[in-house]
């Protein structure tokens, strides 16, 4: 099948997942669309967010991807079985694949998980967690401040790192042995976060499981693509690509050839 992977996030997080799903299936071509103009999603009422990701899907959907990821946890949180009965190709989020991998990794079964706020208030981690592992501990921080961070390309600066070490104070003190990025945005942050969780601490994000979760069912319905050539991806934002341009850039350009469009979301 020579049709994309359409993956959509508020921004630039999703492209976290972009890049695992280019390690993992090199050949695949995917679609990207960041809604830079409206993000953050995390502060923001479920319907609304819920209003913007069918928006986004309706977009992408002119491409006749072959996939929907939802790279956002945000959205995956509150729109991934609305978008799941609007469409009939099959459509992957980040929470479940991001709790499976907590999962495998703790010995102590004690979770810290670190979202929006909406992903947190939603507590879609810790129904996913709890589905797997009923009596898993669960240690949950919204932390509003980091994802608008990384949207602006800042980082690796000392505020990030003042933003993440204050952000991540209340779960210093908790018996947790792993850590879930419930954002997509996060690993941006991810030496930051490190270096203040300390090694006892595994930080878990959901895009390496993500990317596997796709490949799984790109090949249980036989549907990988059958080209072996390095296909050239498809990035879309909508609001000035600048600043996205740069992070995609850094954060993909072993991988692509970069062509930003600009699209006003209505
Ligand atoms: C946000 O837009 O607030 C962050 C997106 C996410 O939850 O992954």
């Amino acid at each position: 099948m020579q049709q994309a992977i359409a993956v959509l996030d508020s921004g630039v997080g999703g492209l976290t997942v972009v890049k695992e799903i280019m390690k993992q299936l090199p050949h695949e071509k995917v679609i990207y669309f960041g809604d830079t103009a409206r993000s953050p999603y995390g502060p923001r009422p479920a319907s609304e967010v819920r209003h913007f990701t069918r928006q986004i899907v309706d977009y992408l959907l002119q491409f006749n991807p072959k996939m929907i990821v939802i790279a956002c946890n945000t959205a995956t949180a509150v729109a991934i079985e609305d978008i799941r009965a609007r469409v009939s190709i099959p459509v992957v989020g980040v929470i479940s694949p991001g709790a499976r991998a907590a999962i495998k990794m703790t010995r102590s079964g004690m979770i810290g998980v670190i979202g929006t706020d909406g992903t947190i208030r939603s507590q879609a981690y810790e129904t996913a967690l709890k589905q797997i592992t009923p009596d898993i501990q669960v240690y949950s921080e919204a932390c509003p401040l980091l994802a608008p961070f990384v949207e602006r390309g800042l980082f690796s600066s000392d505020r990030a790192h003042s933003i993440v070490e204050q952000s991540l104070s209340p779960l210093k003190d908790k018996p947790i042995d792993c850590l879930i990025l419930g954002c997509t945005h996060y690993p941006f942050l991810m030496e930051s976060i490190s270096q203040v969780m300390g090694p006892k601490v595994t930080l878990i994000s959901s895009a390496e499981e993500t990317a596997r979760d796709i490949s799984t069912i790109l090949s249980q319905r036989s549907m990988q693509t059958e080209s072996n050539e390095i296909p050239v991806h498809q990035f879309f934002c909508s609001g000035t690509p600048t600043v996205f341009r740069q992070i995609a850039e850094n954060w993909l350009k072993e991988y692509i050839s970069f062509m930003p469009v600009v699209w006003q979301v209505p």
